[in-house]
């Protein structure tokens, strides 16, 4: 990515899909985000989860400031609620022109405090619980990918 000079920062939020989101309009989603995520020097991951999304977006300021704007504006979706905005060193999901996964309700991999929602990343006001929450997801989310490009 050729960022230099250019200030980075990371947007996370989370919002609630307007209907229940098939396979066919997720693929649809994320294939309208990689293709316009590319062409703008944006990376990051989606996760959807029982109608709930989290999103990860980091890049140039103002492309991501701009992005989350026509995001928030998007039909499909309602209640966007950004929990971290905040200026980055580098990006943390630089090979992920948009990551995707979803978490299945079953799921026994899932981080601890996610198998059933998003909850633990919204229900805190304390910045450092959102933090630490979000770490974890990270984390869960690069071992996820690392370990599905090796298979
Ligand atoms: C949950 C969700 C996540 C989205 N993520 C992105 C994204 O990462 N990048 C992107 O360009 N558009 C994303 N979109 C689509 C945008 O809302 C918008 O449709 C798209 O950027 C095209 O905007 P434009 O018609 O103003 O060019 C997302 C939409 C939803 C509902």
């Amino acid at each position: 990515m050729t960022t230099e000079n250019t200030e980075l920062m990371s947007l996370v939020y989370t919002s609630t899909a307007s209907a229940p989101f098939r396979s066919s309009a997720l693929d649809h989603l994320l294939a309208q985000c990689r293709a316009l995520n590319g062409a703008r020097e944006v990376t990051g991951m989606l996760l959807y989860r029982g109608e709930r999304f989290i999103q990860v977006l980091e890049g140039p300021a103002d492309v991501v400031r701009r992005l989350a704007r026509t995001i928030g504006g998007d039909p499909r979706h309602r209640d966007m609620r950004v929990l971290i905005e905040e200026p980055i060193d580098e990006r943390r999901f630089e090979d992920w022109t948009m990551g995707y996964r979803t978490l299945q309700s079953e799921a026994a991999d899932a981080p601890a405090g996610f198998r059933d929602s998003f909850a633990d990343l919204e229900e805190s006001d304390e910045r450092s619980t959102t933090l630490r929450a979000l770490a974890e997801l990270t984390l869960w989310f690069r071992v996820r990918a690392e370990q599905a490009a090796r298979v």
